[in-house]
């Protein structure tokens, strides 16, 4: 009866046991009489459904509650918790869950960028929860915080480093002068990335939980179809010690952005000042910096991948959709009114910071700057660095060259992009350095 703590044990089925389903059922079979506490009643692991029972594995998971029949498991479930990830089964499955009555609290992130309307609709319709705070950003309070926390403010802004890998590899290149490749190769062999390491590196995953972050923080669908993507594999050591050079470090970043037209949601490389908070998020950590028009600034730090980590997250959302089940109640349902408009990728507004190698000779810097004003992109800073070898003491001027940094305000990414396609095409830009997006300042 709601309002009534149950004695009625809730029934807790276990899709997948990799690192964070083992961490899963540790949770839940060495904490149990916490969290019947923290429930009212207590939470049975039921089963745990592998492919292969034959898979040596931790010995925190009892072979018996192993199976590979996942269909029959979660058809008596109260709560089903999927960590299988990809986007079958675990669709099906939770599909399946969500008619028969169980909540359902899920980690798969590329399945919810992908699904979020069938998810919703039929989790909405049965009256169940559908909750995945492990989904974005691992250990870190965040889901919970923009669906929820924020329900009654107006969230302009969401910049996050939520991709660990990459920001791993980034301070890798930042701190030792690795190049990509290397840094990439001493994440593999430390377990962060994958033997391929597309999904990382090339901003899918982060592509996913962006379309996850702006959903929720903006009341409209955001597909991971909608999200403009670009990875970092173009980012060279030099890019990162010129950043440094300039008072920046390079991040990988998901962006969500409300703005008078509408939503943009993006994720690329950009430069972020040394002093704004998400610079100092190292190695492997995440961090979600939203920015609200009530609450202003808000940072959310810490753990964005790992069995334990990521488990504190799902644990959480178990406790929740089973003090719902005990209490009564249910978790919000999908909020997608406000139905905004998702702009193009080049209508984002962003800041270009652009090296390049000129011909050292009057006249070259007032070229380049009538370029980008007849495009209408203002100048914020430009700086011209170390010449060329070539306009050494006795060296012929007619050979010399400078190395060019512009700094642009705020323009149209199609503003932008133009303008850089045009600068390369002057006769004195021998070469177009870098492009890097200014995000942050
Ligand atoms: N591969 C992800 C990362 C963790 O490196 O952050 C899972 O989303």
């Amino acid at each position: 009866m709601p309002g009534t703590a149950s004695p009625t044990p809730l029934r807790v089925a276990l899709l997948g046991c990799g690192v964070v389903g083992t961490e899963v059922a540790r949770g839940l079979l060495t904490g149990a009489a916490d969290l019947a506490a923290r429930v009212g009643a207590p939470l049975e692991l039921v089963g745990v459904a592998v492919r292969d029972l034959e898979t040596e594995r931790d010995p925190a998971v009892p072979r018996e509650l192993l199976t590979t029949d996942a269909e029959k498991l979660v058809e008596s479930a109260d709560i089903v918790v999927e960590v299988m990830g990809g986007i079958e089964p675990a669709r099906t499955l939770l599909l399946r869950a969500i008619a028969g009555g169980a909540s359902v609290v899920t980690a798969n992130k590329a399945l919810l960028a992908e699904r979020w309307p069938e998810l919703f609709e039929a989790a909405d319709a049965a009256g169940v929860d559908l909750s995945f705070e492990a989904a974005v950003a691992g250990a870190i309070p965040i889901v919970r915080p923009v669906r929820e926390s924020l329900a009654g403010d107006h969230v302009r802004r969401v910049l996050g480093i939520v991709n660990g890998t990459t920001n791993f590899v980034l301070d890798r290149m930042a701190t030792d002068g690795l190049e990509l490749e290397e840094a990439v190769r001493e994440a593999q062999a430390l377990g962060y990335a994958e033997a391929d390491p597309t999904a990382d590196v090339d901003g899918f995953d982060a592509a996913a939980k962006a379309a996850i972050l702006a959903s929720l923080a903006f009341h409209t669908r955001v597909s991971i179809d909608d999200v403009a993507r670009e990875g970092i594999r173009a980012v060279t050591a030099d890019d990162v010690a010129a950043a440094a050079a300039t008072g920046h470090t390079v991040k990988l970043l998901a962006i969500a952005e409300r703005t008078a037209e509408g939503v943009s949601v993006r994720v690329h490389p950009a430069l972020v000042p040394t002093d704004h908070p998400l610079a100092a998020v190292r190695g492997a950590f995440n961090a979600v910096f939203v920015e609200a028009d009530g609450a202003g600034p808000l940072m959310f730090y810490g753990q964005g991948a790992g069995g334990r980590p990521t488990a504190s997250a799902v644990l959480g959302d178990v406790v929740s959709a089973a003090r719902h089940r005990v209490l009564g109640g249910k978790g919000p349902q999908e909020s997608a009114y406000a139905s905004l408009p998702l702009l193009p990728a080049d209508a984002a507004t962003t800041r270009y910071q652009v090296r390049l190698v000129v011909d050292d000779r009057p006249g070259v810097l007032a070229q380049v700057a009538g370029v980008l004003a007849e495009h209408g992109v203002s100048i914020d800073t430009v700086r011209q660095s170390a010449l060329g070898a070539e306009a050494a003491e006795g060296a012929d001027p007619a050979g010399a060259t400078a190395n060019l940094l512009l700094t642009t305000h705020r323009a149209r990414e199609a503003s932008l992009a133009a303008t850089v396609a045009a600068v390369a095409g002057l006769a004195p830009v021998r070469e177009i350095t870098s492009v890097l997006r200014v995000e942050g300042a």
